[in-house]
């Protein structure tokens, strides 16, 4: 462990719905099932599935009623949550993060605030949450909705509540990659009856009375890939200690270097979507360039450095704002995103260095080793 583990338990369930013969969510009881499960799970009152997490992002900002000229303070380092402003045209602003957590400084936050702001996007980044207590007080303060981004804390806490139990809706990915994974998939979790209305709404769960309903979007997710998510329920709180476990041999690696400092939060129980940590070899005579070369020459198979290498607001989309030119209208010409408008994330970035936590102990143990190595040579 930890390693995928799709079996029995999944092709009984399948099972049931081929047999069934309703495989659509309409009407299924998987589906349902659950969304009861993990909501459970979480913490929460309530969990709509869909058919991924950007749906869900794209949902939540909907209930934000965030549109036309309104605004959503996003996350500088991830673009999802920028992304999910402009699909229901809002127009992203950002805050920085905290150097040690890479999580939105809540202080950055609520600078980031105006008249215009309808909701932030806030990601627990590589599965250690924000500072949610500080970030739920300062925006319901100004009235505005806190979506959580958990696609990499499933099951993470802060403060002994989950990650997605603290803001007004979570948001949770079970794309390929993830620690728990449906092929596809997101879900949202939230203790908000009306905002649950609206989620299902959104999800597309009354398509043959959506005149009725008003315009909504079909972001189902099937009786098939639900049942696969119950049976992967069951198997995650043994796939989470493994991540656990497989951390601490980079957490182990690093012990006594001052310069790959990993990440850390105070009050943040992570669940490993990447154990991560900041290069400042610079510092001791080590440059980024030679870390690479060094590390590449080692060979690595789990590691990546620096992320994108640069934050959410460089990638074209934002930086030219190519959706503004469609979708904002004369909002366009009055955004910037300049150079050195999150200081902080523009240096941390590209000094990321992420190890995929989700591979057998074995080769985590193996990779530590190897980073060990690295270590001990580029200090000799
Ligand atoms: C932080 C974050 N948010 C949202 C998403 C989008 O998830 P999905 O692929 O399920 O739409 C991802 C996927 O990589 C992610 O890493």
């Amino acid at each position: 462990m930890p390693e995928r583990i799709y079996g029995k338990r999944e092709l009984e369930l399948l099972e049931q719905v081929l047999m069934s013969g309703n495989l659509g969510a309409l009407g299924g009881k998987f589906t349902p099932e659950f969304e009861e499960k993990f909501a459970k799970m979480t913490g929460t009152r309530y969990a709509v599935a869909m058919n991924s997490a950007m749906s869900v992002l794209h949902s939540s900002v909907i209930c934000a009623v965030a549109g036309a000229g309104d605004e959503v303070i996003c996350d500088p380092v991830f673009i999802f949550g920028a992304m999910a402003a402009l699909y229901n045209n809002a127009i992203p602003k950002f805050a920085d993060i905290d150097p040690a957590s890479y999580a939105m400084d809540p202080g950055k936050l609520e600078e980031a605030i105006t008249e215009r702001t309808k909701a932030v996007i806030v990601t627990h980044p590589w599965g250690f949450p924000a500072q949610m207590d500080h970030i739920v007080e300062i925006a319901h303060r100004h009235s505005i909705l806190v979506i959580e981004d958990c696609a990499h804390a499933i099951l993470a806490s802060y403060k002994d509540r989950y990650a997605g139990a603290w803001g007004d809706i979570g948001s949770f990915s079970f794309q390929a990659s993830k620690q728990m994974s449906l092929g596809d998939g997101g879900i949202a979790t939230t203790n908000s009856e009306e905002f649950a209305k609206q989620l299902d709404l959104n999800a597309g769960a009354p398509t043959f009375h959506s005149i009725g309903h008003g315009l909504h979007y079909n972001f189902r997710m099937n009786e098939l890939t639900s049942a696969v998510g119950i049976a992967q329920l069951e198997r995650l709180p043994d796939l989470i200690e493994g991540l656990k476990k497989n951390a601490k041999y980079y957490d182990e690696a690093v012990r006594g270097c001052k310069w790959l400092r990993p990440q850390i939060a105070s009050g943040a129980v992570s669940t490993y979507h990447y154990w991560a940590a900041t290069f400042e070899g610079e510092e001791f005579g080590i440059s980024l360039d030679r870390f690479r070369e060094a590390a590449k020459e080692a060979g690595f198979w789990s590691l990546n450095i620096g992320y994108t290498r640069m934050p959410a607001y460089k990638h074209p989309v934002i930086k030219e704002r190519l959706a503004h030119a469609f979708l904002c209208g004369d909002h366009r010409d009055k955004i910037e995103y300049p150079d050195g408008l999150c200081p902080v994330a523009e240096r941390i970035i590209p000094r990321m260095v992420l190890f995929y936590t989700l591979q057998p102990e074995e080769k985590a143990r193996e990779e530590a080793d190897k980073l060990r190595g690295l270590i001990r040579t580029l200090e000799e």
